[in-house]
């Protein structure tokens, strides 16, 4: 026997046990996008890595140390998408979509992070995300969350808190930027190497450290909500007010800065605290240069993408997943001159009930060996096709519900009854 190659470490085989938990999250969430209004949008999992460098920014974690970057047989550096809000904007610049009103898109699948693995983190993991383009805010801005809470609360998650932050303009951000420069190189000592580090590269990111020590130095730190523009000022104020109005309860935080380089303005999250340090959900913001910054028109935009991997951790253990529905039929086939006029039958079922779940013995066996693994199988009717059936064109029909006695119906009469079963 050859030694098994295993699969890479951080890239997940989602087995069929976890799958319905999937299609229940994918199908929740996809629905209420298309309530929203958005529309699907496919996007490819590879790009030139320049599009994630300008868009992410050069000094973030994503981009400096956690992008999957080969070069293409032709020498050209593409990677493998990080996230897909940059993607999503190339490809609604490439075929001219911004220029037909103001484009609801949402996407999902694969993402992949050179990140560390664990609980709740992974190298591949996949997102559903949305963006909206040519609408300057804040009234789309508090739509966005309300969608996100109705997902979460679709999904039965009804526990997770809502942090929301202004990042203002570029212009306050960069005099906030020195503010908080000059305040930290004050206590350069209490910093942290990392710390030491983004002081000169990307500052605000020190607001997200996770080390304790400097847990205090952080929160004595100057607010960004203190320095936003009057417009910025406004724009939050209002989003809070129509949150307010909904009744949605949120944190102001002005701590939270977000990985990526391109948001302007608001940034929220969604968090848990059940998923330990991996505890965001769900997150995005509004992002107003980037279209501009990738060669598209000035176009205002704004996001979010949820991690799919938390999402189905939450929804399982809030255990509100409907149960996929057992197999209606399985066709026991006895004997070699059975099978053919065995498929003939069941193939007619199939016409007459398109959403019917029948399964037929395959690899033939003993009626003993065929009809346990009918019952292992879970279904409602055991469906028995030997000699006898043939030659009286009837099938034997067996309850294992009900354990009661076997009949045998002609095909009008098992359509009747398999209809009866789908319809529950
Ligand atoms: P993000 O915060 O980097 O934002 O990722 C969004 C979500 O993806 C996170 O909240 C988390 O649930 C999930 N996620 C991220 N990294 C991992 C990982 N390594 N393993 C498992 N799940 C992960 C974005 O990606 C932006 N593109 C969102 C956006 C769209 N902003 C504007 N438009």
């Amino acid at each position: 026997m050859g030694k098994l190659i295993q699969g890479i470490r951080g890239f997940n085989d989602i087995l069929c046990e976890a799958t319905p938990v999937w299609r229940f999250v994918e199908t929740t969430v996809c629905e209420i996008l298309d309530s929203y209004g958005y529309e699907e949008i496919r996007l490819p999992v590879v790009e030139k890595t320049a599009l994630f460098a300008r868009a992410i920014g050069e000094v973030t974690d994503i981009v400096e140390k956690e992008m999957y970057t080969f070069e293409d047989r032709n020498g050209e550096s593409l990677t493998l998408r990080p996230e897909g809000t940059a993607g999503c904007v190339r490809a609604c610049i490439q075929h001219g979509l911004l220029h037909k009103g103001q484009p609801r898109v949402w996407y999902g699948g694969a993402m992949f992070r050179y990140e560390r693995p664990q609980k709740g983190r992974y190298r591949q993991f996949h997102q559903i995300g949305a963006e909206v383009f040519g609408v300057p805010g804040p009234d789309i801005d508090a739509e966005m969350i309300l969608m996100t809470g109705r997902m979460l609360r679709s999904l039965g998650l009804l526990d997770l808190q809502l942090q929301i932050n202004s990042l203002g303009i570029p212009a306050s951000r960069a005099e906030y930027r020195e503010r908080l420069v000059s305040y930290f190189r004050r206590h350069h000592e209490q910093l942290d190497e990392e710390a030491q580090r983004r002081l000169h590269t990307n500052p605000l990111r020190i607001l997200d450290s996770k080390s304790l020590a400097m847990q205090p130095l952080i929160a004595a730190a100057p607010s960004i909500l203190e320095h936003l523009d009057a417009t910025s000022q406004a724009h939050i104020e209002q989003i809070t007010a129509i949150l307010d109005t909904a009744g949605i309860a949120y944190t102001l935080n002005p701590r939270l800065v977000r990985g990526l380089d391109y948001y302007t303005r608001t940034v929220f999250e969604w968090t848990s605290e059940r998923l330990g340090a991996q505890g965001a959900v769900c997150a995005g913001g509004r992002y107003d240069g980037l279209v501009e910054q990738i060669g598209g028109p000035p176009t205002p935009a704004i996001g979010f993408a949820a991690g799919i991997e938390r999402l189905v951790t939450l929804t399982a253990a809030a255990e509100c997943v409907p149960p996929e529905p057992a197999l209606h039929a399985y066709l026991v086939v006895v004997g070699e001159e059975a099978v053919a006029p065995a498929y003939r039958l069941v193939e007619r079922l199939r016409d007459h009930l398109p959403r019917v779940r029948l399964r037929v013995n395959s690899g033939g066996g003993s009626f003993k060996s065929q009809f346990k693994r009918a019952d292992r199988s879970g279904a409602r009717y055991a469906l028995i096709f030997a000699a006898e059936e043939l030659a009286t064109a009837r099938v034997s029909v067996k309850d294992l519900r009900e354990r009661t006695d076997q009949r045998r119906l002609s095909e009008a009469e098992l359509i009747e009854l398999l209809a009866e079963c789908i319809a529950g």
